[in-house]
Parts: structure tokens; C-alpha cells; sequence
């Protein structure tokens, strides 16, 4: 990563108010935690942090609640229960930012985006969380793509700013994967769209040698290539954009498909040439010769990006083609990097965590930094380093 960022390690903690931001922003289902992955990859910072003989206070935010309405599905009380089991210790929970705590205590606050002031990275709100604090550690790099108050502003104000673990882990994963990649460098798209991916597209199109998409993704290419979608989701008006992009770099496309007849649990999945698909058909997984096709180029692979799923994994009949790629990116000696929600509940369900170099946290931030944005809050980071005194 950019070493030119003060970081945690570096910092003697003892004794110190250690204010840390991470990304707790879990999926939830009627209060309780759906998926516990970003809880875990934030748990080494906070031990590092209280083994250190630091006073530790947390923040985060969790989903999108309106500012200044407490809303109780939007509270981070589990998450404080959830802590407090898994590093086996209690942990305060606070609202009051004014409060000062024990020495030695792990006090989770409430719900950032609570605050009013929260996502305008408020001058006062910000000053507000700095002065609970000695150190602020910048740890939520799923969150450092948000210049708000308790990612930015904070670290503008706080005595000293630094980067967390997690943080320097995903920077320096990422600037693996990309910025001297052992090629080939195989990206693989996936998801719904391509409107929400065309930046991320054209930045790779530049630097992947391949580029593999699917899930709705592969219908706006397979609709460019002149091949028939039928009902599937296509964007037709970004046919253009994807043409452009098979121009730039090579962009297998699936020569099989898997089709149903409506997007639901019950439809029967039907496997089908690429060029047959009937125009009341819509595409919802790759077929078995487009998934060899895909395990053998990932078996060359040098280094792997991947985001997205290849098809509706979520209903088994049209789960095989992100099954495949999951197990070819687990069998792969490449190294790879996974990101985003959809893609960690696939490596989740395939159970092939241990088999990825790098599971990144970040969603939104994983594609910013893959299209090349710089994060606001890592760059506020640089620029204290650089020796600017805190603001105010
Ligand atoms: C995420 O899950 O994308 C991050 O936690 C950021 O959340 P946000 O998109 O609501 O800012
Ligand atoms: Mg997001």
C-alpha cells in the first residue's frame, strides 16, 4: 500500500483513547446476523488495540437510517453482543460521546449514521467524535470510499490518524492484484447490470487480460455480439459500450446457457446453446462447456480479480455456473482477490474461503479502487502523514 500512511502497528497504543472506525455493516435478518464476515476480519484490529493497553472505542454505521430518527433495526446492539462473545470480554455500548471511559474498556457506539451530520462529513460532528479520542484509526476500508464524518472529517481532527490492520491488508492486496499483476490477469464481472460495472469494465478492459463476465452482465454482451437473450435482463442501450469493450480486450462469452421461464425457486432450468435461446427464455446461469471453458482459463491465470456471480446462485438449479467458477478459483494457483457481498456469500456457500488469497470486505470500495477513484478516506490518511497539523 501507499507507505506513505502512519499506521497502527507503528504507534505505541498504551494508555492511549483509541478511537477505531470499522465497517460493521452486516447483513441482518430480524436482529440477528446473517453473515458474520465482516465482524471477523475486524476482530485482529481490536485485539491488537486492547492487547496493546489501549482504551478502545468503535464506530461504525449500519445499513441506511435517516439521521436523528433512532430506528431499532439500525441499532449495532447485536454487534456489540456479537463482539463481546467473540473476544470474550464485556463491551460497553454508548450513544454519548461525551462520556469518558474506564481505562482499558472496549466501548462500541451506537449507529453512526444516527447522528445528524453523519453522511455531510459535518465540520462539527466530526471535531465531535476527534476530541473522544488520542489516536483515530481508519480500519473501514468497505466504508473508504465515503468521505463522512466518521471515515474523513474525524481524521482531519484527531490528534493523530492512522490506518488499521484490515485496512493496510486490503490496500496492499489490491495493489498486488493490480499494479503488477503476475499475468495473465483474469477479472471476472459479475452481477445484475452492466451500468453499475461500466467504469470498473473500462478500467479493466485497460489491465486484464481477460475479462470474464456474467450473471445479466453476459446478456448485454451476448446481445452485442448479436446473439439472441430472449426475456433475460439486458441493457440494450449500453450494446454500444459493450462493443466497445470486446474491442479493447477479450471477452470470452458463454457458448452455453442455462434458461428458465421465470425468475423464481420452482422454475425448471433448461441448458441451452447460446445461439437457441427462445425469446421467451431468460438466462440465468452459464452452461457446463462455457464452465470448462472458464475453469481452464482460470487454471493459466497468473492473478484474479473476481466480483460478481455468474448466475442466480441463489436457487440451486441455476447455481452451477458460480459453483464451477468457485471451485476453479479455489483450484487455481493464481493469486486471487474477491470482493463484494454477492461474491462473499458464493465463497461463503462453496465453502472455499481458505483457497482465495484475498477476501476483500469492501463492496462499493472494492470497485472504486479497481477503477482506479481514490478513496477519501485513505487519501485524508496521506495527507496527515504528509505532515499537515490536525484542522481546528
Ligand atoms: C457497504 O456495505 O457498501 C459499505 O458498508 C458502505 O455502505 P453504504 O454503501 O451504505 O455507504
Ligand atoms: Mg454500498
Amino acid at each position: 500500500m501507499n507507505t506513505n500512511i502512519l499506521r497502527m502497528t507503528d504507534l505505541d497504543l498504551a494508555g492511549k483513547r483509541v478511537l477505531i472506525r470499522e465497517d460493521l455493516n452486516v447483513p441482518m435478518r430480524d436482529g440477528s446476523i446473517s453473515s458474520d464476515a465482516r465482524l471477523r476480519a475486524a476482530l485482529p484490529t481490536l485485539r491488537t488495540a486492547l492487547d496493546a493497553g489501549a482504551t478502545v472505542t468503535v464506530m461504525s454505521h449500519l445499513g441506511r437510517p435517516v439521521e436523528g430518527e433512532f430506528k431499532q433495526e439500525y441499532s449495532l446492539a447485536p454487534i456489540a453482543d456479537y463482539l463481546a462473545s467473540a473476544l470474550d470480554r464485556p463491551v460497553a455500548f454508548s450513544e454519548d460521546w461525551s462520556a469518558a471511559p474506564a481505562p482499558g474498556q472496549l466501548t462500541v457506539m451506537e449507529n453512526v449514521r444516527f447522528n445528524p451530520g453523519e453522511k455531510a462529513n459535518d465540520d462539527e460532528l466530526a471535531q465531535r467524535y476527534a476530541r473522544a479520542c488520542d489516536i483515530f484509526v481508519m480500519d473501514a476500508f468497505g466504508t473508504a470510499h465515503r468521505a463522512q464524518a466518521s471515515t474523513h472529517g474525524v481524521a482531519r481532527h484527531a490528534p493523530l490518524a492512522c490506518a488499521g490492520p484490515l485496512l493496510v491488508a486490503e490496500l496492499d492486496a489490491l495493489k498486488q492484484a493490480l499494479s503488477a499483476p503476475r499475468r495473465p490477469l483474469v477479472a471476472i464481472v459479475g452481477g445484475s447490470k452492466v451500468s453499475t460495472k461500466l467504469t470498473v469494465l473500462e478500467t479493466l478492459a485497460d489491465i486484464a487480460d481477460q475479462i470474464i463476465v456474467g450473471g445479466g452482465i453476459a446478456n448485454t454482451f451476448l446481445a452485442a455480439s448479436g446473439l439472441p437473450v430472449g426475456k433475460s435482463l439486458c441493457e440494450n442501450d449500453l450494446v454500444p459500450a459493450a462493443q466497445a469493450l470486446m474491442q479493447k480486450t477479450s471477452i470470452p462469452l458463454p457458448t452455453d446457457v442455462v434458461t428458465g421461464k421465470e425468475f423464481s425457486e420452482a422454475a425448471e432450468a433448461v441448458t441451452r446453446a447460446a445461439t437457441d435461446v427462445a425469446e421467451d427464455d431468460m438466462i440465468f446461469d452459464i452452461g457446463p462447456a462455457t464452465r470448462d471453458q472458464i475453469a481452464k482459463l482460470l487454471q493459466g491465470a497468473g492473478t484474479i480479480l473476481w466480483n460478481g456471480p455468474v448466475g442466480v446462485f441463489e436457487f440451486d438449479q441455476f447455481a452451477g455456473g458460480t459453483e464451477a467458477l468457485s471451485r476453479a478459483i479455489a483450484a487455481s494457483d493464481a493469486f486471487s482477490v474477491a470482493g463484494g457481498g454477492d461474491t462473499l456469500a458464493a465463497i461463503d456457500k462453496y465453502g472455499i474461503a481458505e483457497k482465495v488469497s484475498y477476501i476483500s470486505t469492501g463492496g462499493g470500495a472494492f470497485l472504486e479502487y479497481v477503477e482506479g477513484k481514490s478513496l477519501p478516506a485513505v487519501a485524508i490518511l496521506e495527507e496527515r502523514a504528509a505532515g499537515q497539523a490536525p484542522a481546528g
